[in-house]
């Protein structure tokens, strides 16, 4: 089948990287020339395993191809997928305007039936504005030719993108129009292991779909931060607070991780953009409020103990800091808990000697050259000279550490451990002062 996908960003790229690799014609198309320039040359913008090679091949064989000719889209593909940005803007909302900029182009150079799928995450109520778009675009242009819209939300972790694609757990498809949910269902059959993962339902409970799944997991981690949190008032471990819940198969393990926080791009957005949207329809989502307020408190928790540890005399103290990245397996930094903690440490006067295994470009871009702030290229090198050591992210390569060497460094022996990544009895053996969230101190 063709399909053209509007926008090679993460969403987009994986989205067409993965469809052209079990057998469909993708053209990608992107205003931005350079980027199409070097993705037509092999080199992919973001970190994201596996993808590289899938677009190599793919490209190579001819399947997939990258533009910036959008008329070139139009006409090429009977799925068009609209995987744009939606940046909030200033009050929290996602800005649409992308997304409805390519819906009117896709309206303006068509010449047959297409079929406009929505797979950035939007607002409920999107589709209805897409499809009003491209009526009044065809208007415009003296136009009857028929389209449907569908809204296809993604379901993709950074990290384990490709994967998450190649294996979906579900596939959800919002359509008005029985006939386009089985062209969708067909397009999306080679990705049914075992027993068929579309599901087609109406238009705006898919899109709500996506934000439900979003608030819903974002709504475990921090009940659980709740709960750590309580735990070191009441003097009980989290983690085995943890497991115990976990093993009820109505719970589950997944998701019940305390730490420093949830950031990235979709969980902070998506609880407040559904927030918001609720609020729009008059409806006060009480516990969607609580899940951020928990969260944005659970950010300040590292530095809460770094301070109270120094009895808030941090001025001239040095911090080593392992991770950057909101999570391990990219190199995002969006709304990474690192950034709270760097920046509460610098305004209290701190300095921080930082790595993370690939976000240390991402950390110089952000923040550029400042006097308080030492990127290393080895975690062990982050410990010279400093006082303490924090962890942020939960790199494989941060679980098993040569301790020796840190205490050997370290001016005082303590970790603020942000990731719960080891046992506090074997760290208070081996002489630490250790800080972990919901066990103990
Ligand atoms: C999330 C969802 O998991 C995907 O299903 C969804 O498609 C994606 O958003 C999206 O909307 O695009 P992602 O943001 O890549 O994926 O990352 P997650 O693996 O979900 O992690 C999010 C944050 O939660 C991280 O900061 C992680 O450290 C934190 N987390 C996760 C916890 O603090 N505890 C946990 O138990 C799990």
């Amino acid at each position: 089948m063709k399909v053209t996908i509007y926008g090679s960003g993460y969403v987009g790229l994986v989205t067409g990287a993965c469809l052209a690799e079990v057998g469909n014609q993708v053209l990608c198309v992107d205003i931005d020339q350079d980027k199409i320039a070097r993705l037509n040359r092999g080199e992919i913008p973001i970190y994201e395993p596996g993808l590289e090679d899938m677009v190599a091949d793919n490209v190579q064989s001819g399947r997939l191809a990258f533009t910036t000719d959008a008329a070139e889209g139009v006409r090429h593909g009977l799925f068009q997928f609209i995987a744009v940005g939606t940046p909030p803007d200033e009050d929290g909302s996602a800005d649409l305007r992308h997304v409805l900029a390519v819906a009117r182009t896709v309206a303006e150079h068509m010449g047959e039936y297409r079929i406009v799928v929505t797979k950035s995450t939007v607002p409920v109520g999107t589709s209805d504005k897409v499809q009003e778009a491209m009526a009044g675009t065809l208007q415009a242009r003296n136009a009857q030719i028929d389209f449907d819209v569908v809204s296809n939300p993604e379901f993709l972790k950074e990290g384990a993108a490709v994967d998450d694609f190649m294996k979906p757990d579900r596939i959800i498809v919002g359509t008005d129009n029985p006939r386009t949910g089985e062209l969708m269902r067909a397009l999306y059959g080679p990705f049914n292991r075992n027993h068929d993962r579309v599901m087609v339902m109406d238009i705006r409970s898919a899109e709500l779909t996506k934000y439900a799944a979003n608030a819903m997991l974002a709504t475990k981690i921090s009940f659980m931060n709740e709960l750590a949190n309580l735990a070191e008032a009441l003097d009980a471990d989290i983690e085995h607070v943890r497991q115990g819940i976990g093993s009820d198969p109505r719970i589950g393990y997944h998701f019940i991780y305390p730490g420093c926080g949830y950031g990235g791009s979709c969980f902070p957005k998506d609880v407040k953009a559904l927030e918001r949207t609720a609020r729009q329809v008059g409806f006060k989502a009480q516990l969607l409020t609580a899940v951020e307020d928990v969260n944005e408190r659970q950010k300040e928790r590292l530095f809460q103990k770094i301070h109270s540890h120094f009895q808030g005399d941090l001025k001239g103290r040095t911090i080593a800091l392992w991770g950057l990245a909101f999570k391990p397996n990219t190199d995002d930094m969006r709304e990474a808990s690192s950034r709270m903690l760097m920046e509460s440490l610098w305004a209290a006067g701190a300095r921080v000697r930082a790595h993370d295994p690939v976000a240390m470009e991402e950390c110089a871009h952000i923040y550029g050259q400042r006097d308080d702030l030492v990127l290393c290229d080895h975690h062990e090198q982050t410990l010279e000279g400093a006082d303490v050591l924090a962890i942020v992210t939960e790199w494989n390569v941060f679980r098993s550490p040569d301790f020796e060497l840190i205490r050997k460094h370290l001016k005082e022996p303590a970790i603020f451990d942000g990731r719960n990544l080891y046992e506090p009895k074997h760290m208070e053996d081996m002489g630490f002062a250790y800080y972990a969230i919901g066990r103990g101190r």
